[in-house]
Formats: C-alpha cells, sequence, structure tokens
C-alpha cells in the first residue's frame, strides 16, 4: 500500500502544558506527535503512555518520547513549551533570563533538524520569549507565533456564557496585547451570538468579566499553588497546530511579530491573525477606539521593557 507522508509535530517540554498537548494532539489522531524534554525517561515515558492510549481512543497518531533532536527532525510545528516554574527567592528578571536562556537553546536546537516548521511559543514571558525564537531561528515572523490570545479570550468566553448562562458556542471574544497584566480584553468586538457584548451586559459586569480574564492565569496559580493552568493553554494550543495543519485559515488572537500594524514596531503582541499553513498568513487590523489603542500602548511598554531588558 502506498503511504502519504503524515504530519509531524513536536512538543518541547514533557510537563504539565507540553504532556497536555501532545495527549490532546494524539487523540485527534492528526498528526504524529514527539515529545522532548531535558529530563531523561519523562517523555519517552509520557510517550508510551499516549500510544499505548490510542488503540483505545481509535488513534493512529504514532507518539514518542525522546531527549534528541535527531528524533523530531522534519516537523511540520514544533510547539515550545519548555521552561522552569517560578520558584521561592527567583525574581521575575531571574525567570526571565532563565527561560531566555532555555527558549534560545530548544529554538537553536529544534530548527537546525526542522528548517521548515512553524514555531509555536508558549514558554512565558510569552511575548518577549516569541521575540526569542523569532531571533534565533532567522525564520520570516510568518512561521514564528506565540500562543495566548486564545486562552485568553477563551477564558472571556467561559466566564461570558456563564454569566448569560448561554453555550459557549454562542460566544467570541477578543483579548490583545501582551500575555500579562496589561492584556487588552476588547468587550466592544466580543459578542453573543453576534450582538456586541455591551448590548447584553451592563457595564459593571463587563467590567468584573474584564478583570477576572486579566487575572485569569493568577487565579488558577492561586488553587493549584504549585503549578499554573494546563488544560484551557493545551486546547488553545491544538487550536491554533489544527488551524495550521489543515490550512483553515482561521483568524484567531494570537501573538504576531508587528512591523508598523497597530502602530508598533519590531515587538511581539496579541493580536488578530489569520492561521494557515505558512503560519501567520495575515495580521488582520481592527479599527481601535483612542482609548483602546492607549491600552494597547500601554500592554506595550510592559513587553518592550522584557525584550530590552534581553536584548532582542
Ligand atoms: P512544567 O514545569 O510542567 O514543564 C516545563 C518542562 O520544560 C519540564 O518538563 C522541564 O523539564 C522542561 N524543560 C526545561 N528546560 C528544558 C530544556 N532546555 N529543554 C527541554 N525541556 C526543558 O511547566 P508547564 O506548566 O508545562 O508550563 C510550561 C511553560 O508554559 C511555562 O513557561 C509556563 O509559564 C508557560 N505557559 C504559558 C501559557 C501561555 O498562555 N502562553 C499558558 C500556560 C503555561
Ligand atoms: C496562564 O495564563 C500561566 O500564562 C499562564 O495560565
Amino acid at each position: 500500500m502506498g503511504a502519504g507522508r503524515r504530519f509531524k509535530v513536536t512538543v518541547v517540554g514533557a510537563g504539565n502544558v507540553g504532556a497536555t498537548t501532545a495527549q490532546r494532539l494524539a487523540d485527534a489522531g492528526l498528526a504524529d506527535v514527539v515529545l522532548i524534554d531535558i529530563v531523561d525517561g519523562i517523555p519517552q515515558g509520557k510517550g508510551l503512555d499516549m500510544l499505548e492510549a490510542c488503540p483505545v481512543t481509535g488513534s493512529d497518531a504514532s507518539v514518542s518520547g525522546t531527549c534528541d533532536y535527531q528524533d523530531t527532525a522534519g516537523s511540520d510545528i514544533v510547539v515550545i513549551t519548555a521552561g522552569l516554574p517560578r520558584k521561592a527567592g527567583m525574581s521575575r528578571d531571574d525567570l526571565l533570563r532563565k527561560n531566555h536562556a532555555i527558549v534560545k537553546q530548544v529554538t537553536e536546537s529544534a530548527v537546525a533538524v526542522s528548517p521548515d516548521a512553524v514555531i509555536i511559543v508558549v514558554s512565558n514571558p510569552l511575548d518577549a520569549m516569541a521575540q526569542t525564537a523569532l531571533r534565533t531561528s532567522g525564520f520570516s515572523r510568518q512561521r514564528v507565533v506565540g500562543m495566548a490570545g486564545i486562552l485568553d479570550s477563551a477564558r472571556m468566553r467561559a466566564f461570558i456564557a456563564a454569566e448569560l448562562d448561554v453555550s459557549v458556542e454562542n460566544i467570541h471574544a477578543f483579548v490583545l496585547g501582551g500575555h500579562g497584566d496589561d492584556m487588552v480584553p476588547l468587550p466592544r468586538y466580543s459578542t453573543v451570538a453576534g450582538i456586541p457584548l455591551p448590548e447584553v451586559l451592563e457595564e459593571d459586569a463587563i467590567e468584573r468579566i474584564v478583570q477576572r480574564t486579566r487575572q485569569g492565569g493568577g487565579e488558577i496559580v492561586s488553587y493549584l499553588k504549585t503549578g499554573s493552568a494546563y488544560y484551557a493553554p493545551s486546547a488553545a494550543i491544538a487550536e491554533m497546530v489544527d488551524a495550521i495543519l489543515l490550512d483553515r485559515r482561521k483568524i484567531l488572537p494570537c501573538a504576531a511579530y508587528l512591523d508598523g500594524e497597530y502602530g508598533m514596531e519590531g515587538i511581539y503582541l496579541g493580536v488578530p491573525v489569520k492561521l494557515g499553513r505558512g503560519g501567520i498568513e495575515e495580521i488582520v487590523q481592527i479599527r481601535l477606539t483612542p482609548e483602546e489603542q492607549a491600552d494597547l500602548d500601554r500592554s506595550a511598554a510592559a513587553v518592550r521593557e522584557l525584550i530590552t531588558k534581553i536584548g532582542v
């Protein structure tokens, strides 16, 4: 029997986000999945466990784990989730520098064997790590995209759906800007069955939802104590992988390198993009009010501070 080439996705980092992402991709059967980590045994064990689930879930995906980048060669997509969690006594700047070094090393190793891949960056601080991967890979900005906006928007969608007691399928939400406390949820562009949010919710309810969205990551950490979110993040990554591999040309909020768009120059920031086989097929520009633009500028300034510190 003739065999067509199957898609191959590498997930770097076999921790909570990486392993859950690999599991979602394996379950969907869309691509073969290689999980890679620096800790020997963890990716191999988790990969084998996922492979053994495939007969039950009915997936013909091949799933494997490794510590050797040769096994990731020829990937269509490389998802970077490698990083350190913030530990006691570690400042935000320490973490920034440590994760910068990790993302740099991982990107160098991954692109050496997958020169045609699209890179999806997940490691935090997200926008600065996406910029690190762009600079290190030497790829065009189309092929280096950051995951954050889908997650932040999903949180907002979940909160709106709960507030109105309607299906999540009826809700669209847009959260732009950097993946931090200054992110920019846009109620005007968020809709319930096509109706703009300000038409269906009072201002104070919208403000409550906006604040909870901004603190969405922290809310999960306050429960988990020793880790951060991974179910919603991995769902968001899987949506991006699906849109890219299947060339869906879906418009989704993602971190993209801006080169004049939204009045920003040389910086990653969350904006609506069209995701397809080439990665970012287009950066979609929407009209912002002066207040919304000012919020985006403030968010960009916070990201700018980080990228200046690591010189990317
Ligand atoms: P985790 O600690 O469970 O997993 C991280 C993994 O990276 C560990 O298995 C570790 O061994 C591995 N690692 C460290 N250095 C490595 C290297 N040089 N090469 C390969 N693997 C390496 O953390 P978790 O929860 O999976 O989060 C991963 C990253 O994603 C964190 O930076 C987190 O803040 C970020 N994150 C970002 C989100 C977003 O919206 N962009 C959402 C959720 C998490
Ligand atoms: C989140 O938003 C930690 O960035 C991660 O959950």
